[in-house]
């Protein structure tokens, strides 16, 4: 076996050992950079090769929450990528405006930061009211900083830069309250999300939903996975609801790519499609 094949084996054991012990399964994420991660784990927690990891993960439950975090890229800021943001608001509103009760899904959503950009665009669009935000992440930690909606105040100027950008109505220091070196977002824009522990590899639908945003979470799985997840997200999806995914995201060669028509391809805004 040469060295490459050596690394992919204990790999692929170590995934096994991890999905034994723990029921989280991997097996499906992109190879080259789950591979890039477990190696830098194995560096710096002083190991010398992949196998070394496996008894310390099977035995050492810490351990493995450091590996979950390796896996959980939890990257984000508010209105990342403002363009989509000011599509959503400009026509992606239009039609749930038409609906009397609106429910929307963030997969994937880390830190929380895109959900509070949904919720205020929500509330200066008169939407907020009738709207429900499932907003879900299979890694706590992420979610506990989401629920207390408090971020660096240094982050707020990029923030409110966004926020501007993406159409911002108002003026982006009324949503939050500035303390020392952090920023609290406004109590007001919790009173309609949910956070919720939900993993895409294993969980099911939970509702029937008129918008998913599932944005730079499947770029870290294979085909495989994608399509999977891919279709719990049709399935959950009302007639005609919506489906927005990150730019270096696509369906194109997806097993549902003809369940949905392009709305608006650059912001990778997608829509159940009326006929199948
Ligand atoms: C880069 S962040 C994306 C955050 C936000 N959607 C955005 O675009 O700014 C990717 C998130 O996907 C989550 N994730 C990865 N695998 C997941 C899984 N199997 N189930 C649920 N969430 C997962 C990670 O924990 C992380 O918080």
């Amino acid at each position: 076996m040469n060295k490459i094949d050596t690394l992919e084996f204990e790999v692929n054991m170590l995934l096994e050992a991890i999905l034994f012990r723990y029921g989280y399964d991997f097996r499906h994420y992109a190879r080259a950079s789950l591979q890039r991660r477990v190696l830098n784990r194995v560096q710096l927690s002083d190991l010398d090769s992949v196998s070394d990891m496996i008894p310390k993960i099977m035995h050492e439950p810490n351990f493995f929450n450091l590996f979950l975090k390796d896996m959980s890229i939890t990257v984000t800021e508010m209105f990342r990528d403002p363009f989509v943001f000011k599509q959503i608001r400009d026509s992606v509103f239009t039609q749930l405006k038409t609906y009397s009760r609106v429910n929307i899904w963030h997969a994937g959503c880390a830190t929380g930061e895109e959900v509070y950009s949904m919720a205020i665009m929500l509330k200066e669009e008169g939407l907020l009211k009738r709207t429900q935000i499932y907003a879900t992440d299979f890694n706590n930690h992420s979610l506990e900083v989401a629920a207390k909606g408090i971020y660096p105040a240094a982050k707020m100027k990029l923030f409110t830069e966004n926020y501007l950008k993406s159409g911002g109505k108002e003026s982006f220091a009324d949503y939050y309250q500035a303390k020392y070196e952090c920023a609290k977002l406004a109590e007001s824009l919790k009173e309609h999300i949910t956070f919720a522990n939900h993993n895409l590899i294993k969980d099911q639908v939970f509702a029937q939903m008129h918008l998913v945003m599932c944005r730079n979470v499947l770029i870290y799985f294979d085909q495989n996975l994608q399509n999977r997840v891919l279709d719990l997200f049709k399935q959950s999806l009302i007639h005609r609801g919506f489906l927005i995914l990150g730019d270096k995201e696509s369906l194109d060669f997806s097993s549902v790519n003809n369940a949905f028509d392009k709305y608006q391809y650059p912001e990778r805004i997608y829509r159940r499609s009326a006929y199948v």
